[in-house]
């Protein structure tokens, strides 16, 4: 496998996932704190009040970065301990953390890459509507620009959003996430607002000539048709609609797909002039977060059905096929043509077995392997892929799967906060020297 010597390779996580210190120091409630409260949303009644203390324990995981060898640390900022009023007040002992967490990381010779938004709305902004109010587009860009005012000269990479597909559907369509909320209607207005929300920071963030760059991270996932009939070609399509272009299109064509005539109806209301090309100003990066395909086959009245994997799983049921993100990378590059790329998760869970100190978890170094792989695939046929995160650098808080999931190449013993290097980081490590 080649790779070009400034290729970024890095780790990844997220503020709940792993912070903990939930009240402490003036953070704010976030939606993600209520709702892991509300019995019944995240399994065994899991909770980020405590995650991997990762608020305490930052030097300790730094050194554990540091360790790794890796160039780049991918982590995200909790708006609420930031604003915990969701705009207005600055918390300056929030803004101190990752100051402190920010020049360990610099010490340590590993450059941070922040992401600003990673699902922990603050609570008071949801009561107010949340993302389906226009008005937490701008309070995000407002919290955006104390960020870059902050951190702004000591940040090397800013990502405005994660995956807002997954904020909009999950937390407004389908309710299995954060504020959970089910109305399939009303997500596609989340998810304008949310890509208003990274126009406005991106506009802001241009006014000040800082030397990071900036982007977005979309989780895509290539859909397939199975089989070759033109029913479940056009089911894959509306499918590939849904979940890809839905949000690649509007940040580099400005415009929604014209073929997905539904949601456009629906979204049509939320769209005010100028909004579109706001959200399709020119960002220096895409990330990416790529963890499976999907196999899609058309219903009776033509609508697409996922269909079962064909080949193994991981623990969150999701079929490992690493070709697909060879494909999606050419096909990104060839049809939105972004400056740069970056995968910015990629990573699986298993269930880990401790035993005499270690945890031989060869599938999840398989996946790892097989999925740089198609990463230096995809840079031969000519893909300006500049890096690559591997998810996740701790077992941590998986949103409604809580701890049951573990996607860390280091392991967490949840009582003790005792960290284990995983073979998987053992391997990476010994990968990144090479
Ligand atoms: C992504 C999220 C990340 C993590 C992985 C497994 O959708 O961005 O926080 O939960 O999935």
């Amino acid at each position: 496998m080649k790779f070009p010597d400034d290729f970024v390779w890095g780790v990844a996580t997220a503020s709940y996932q792993i912070e903990g210190a939930a009240f402490e120091d003036g953070r704010g409630e976030s939606i993600w704190d209520r709702f892991s409260k509300t019995p019944g949303k995240v399994l065994n009644g899991d909770t980020g009040d405590v995650a991997c203390n990762h608020y305490h324990l930052y030097k300790e995981d730094v050194a554990l970065i540091k360790n790794l060898g890796v160039d780049s640390y991918r982590f995200s900022i909790a708006w609420p301990r930031i604003l915990p009023d969701g705009r207005g007040r600055v918390n300056q002992k929030g803004i101190d953390f990752y100051k402190r967490l920010i020049d360990e990381l610099l010490q340590s010779g590993v450059s941070p890459a922040v992401t600003l938004y990673h699902w922990d709305l603050p609570q008071v902004l949801e009561d107010m509507g949340g993302w389906l109010s226009r008005d937490t587009a701008k309070y995000f860009a407002d919290y955006a620009m104390v960020v870059f005012d902050e951190l702004g000269d000591v940040v090397t990479s800013w990502i405005t959003l994660n995956e807002p597909w997954c904020s909009a559907f999950l937390g407004y369509g389908n309710g299995e996430h954060a504020p959970g909320k089910k109305d399939f209607a009303a997500h596609l207005r989340a998810a304008h607002n949310l890509l208003l929300g990274h126009g406005l920071a991106l506009q802001g963030y241009r006014q000040l000539n800082l030397a990071a760059e900036i982007g977005i991270t979309l989780n895509l996932s290539p859909q397939y048709p199975a089989s070759s009939s033109p029913e479940d070609l056009a089911a894959a399509r509306k499918a590939d609609g849904f979940q890809n272009r839905w949000y690649l299109d509007p940040i580099f064509k400005g415009s929604y797909p014209s073929d997905m005539e539904e949601l456009l109806t629906l979204v049509d209301p939320a769209i005010r002039p100028g909004d579109l090309g706001l959200i399709s100003q020119p960002n220096d990066f895409l990330g990416i977060n790529f963890y499976s395909r999907g196999l899609i086959a058309a219903d009776k009245d033509g609508r697409p059905q996922g269909q079962k994997p064909e080949r193994s799983v991981t623990a969150m049921g999701w079929e490992v096929y690493p070709e697909a993100l060879y494909d999606l990378l050419v096909r990104v590059h060839r049809d939105y043509g972004p400056t740069r790329l970056y995968i910015t998760e990629n990573g699986a869970a298993y269930e880990d077995h401790l035993e005499n100190g270690q945890i031989k978890d060869k599938e999840r170094q398989s996946y790892l392997e097989a999925h740089i792989a198609q990463c230096a695939r995809a840079i031969e046929s000519g893909v300006p892929l500049k890096g690559y995160f591997v998810w996740s650098l701790l077992d941590n808080f998986e949103w409604a799967f809580g701890y049951d999931r573990r996607f860390g190449i280091i392991y967490v013993d949840f009582e003790t906060q005792e960290r284990i290097l995983k073979d998987s980081a053992l391997w990476y490590r010994s990968f990144l020297r090479r």
